[in-house]
């Protein structure tokens, strides 16, 4: 049985409470679907109190850590080498849609450094966690990569960009050899959850651009410790800069840099 930290603890008991509220909404967007005005402001409401809740039981717990969250931006706190970085529902299309596939992502930087992290997924009930050092798990299971060494055997995790948001062109370039290379490329629009499953061996890369930090910081270190190659398209280090994720372990991460480099 896998031994959490005090700091892991203190994490995922504020997804836990944070989740009982947006299962309960989950199920109120689900009768909205039908209602002219449909769920959206209903939605935005959801995402604003379940980031108010997490502020609230990280801040009990560790007062003088800073934020930096999707819903009420950079918060320094006394603390100047810690910050929470929280996104408190990753997917909210999907939660708008009715489709039950969304989570709550916390990580804690310190120095800069990606030291814990916590993706909690409501509807499933699957707790993803990792700490610096200290391994991944889901539950009380430890996480490794996958051991698929052929690009043709793979399963690809990315994100479409969509509306206005991103180069279309430029991303429509990465996913044709990917199309043509791997045994497939899945979109399940919540990248916390497509780092957590890569961390799970259950997709064996992932690829996306601009992100924000909220997305990534938590499914980075997930990865990381699940024995996976993380870096940014460029292949630098600075993910939550750029936005951009290449992610897998690390004979697919090598592979997918000399495909991507060829294109
Ligand atoms: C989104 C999800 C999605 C990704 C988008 C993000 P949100 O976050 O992580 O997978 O493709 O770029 O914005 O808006 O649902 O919190
Ligand atoms: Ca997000
Ligand atoms: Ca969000």
């Amino acid at each position: 049985m896998a031994t959490r930290s005090a700091l892991i603890n203190v994490m995922a008991a504020a997804c836990l409470k944070a989740a009982r509220g947006l299962k309960r909404d989950f199920g109120e967007v689900e009768q909205l679907q039908v209602s002219v005005k449909g769920p959206g402001e209903f939605v935005s409401a959801a995402d604003v109190a379940a980031e108010r809740v997490l502020k609230r039981e990280l801040t009990k717990a560790r007062p003088n850590f800073g934020f930096l969250a999707e819903e009420s931006g950079f918060q320094p706190g006394r603390d100047t080498s810690h910050r929470f970085i929280v996104d408190p529902l990753d997917g909210t299309t999907n939660f708008l849609h009715g489709l039950p596939h969304f989570a709550i992502s916390v990580a804690l930087e310190h120095e800069g450094k990606l030291v814990a992290a916590t993706v909690y997924d409501p509807i499933k009930d699957e707790m993803f966690w990792a700490e610096k050092g200290l391994g991944a798990y889901v539950n009380d299971r430890r996480l490794r990569v996958s051991a698929r060494r052929n690009l043709a055997d793979a399963l690809i995790a990315t994100g479409i960009p969509f509306r206005d948001r991103g180069d279309h062109a430029h991303y429509l370039k990465t996913l044709a050899p990917v199309m043509r290379a791997t045994s497939g490329v899945r979109r399940w629009g919540v990248a916390s959850l497509d780092l957590a499953y890569l961390a799970a061996g259950r997709f064996d890369a992932f690829w996306e651009f601009d992100l924000k930090p909220w997305d990534i910081a938590a499914g980075l270190l997930l990865v990381r410790e699940a024995g996976g190659d993380v870096s940014d398209m460029a292949g630098g280090q600075d993910m939550l800069g750029t936005g951009s994720v290449l992610a897998a372990n690390p004979t697919l991460h090598d592979a997918l840099r000399r495909l991507f480099a060829a294109t």
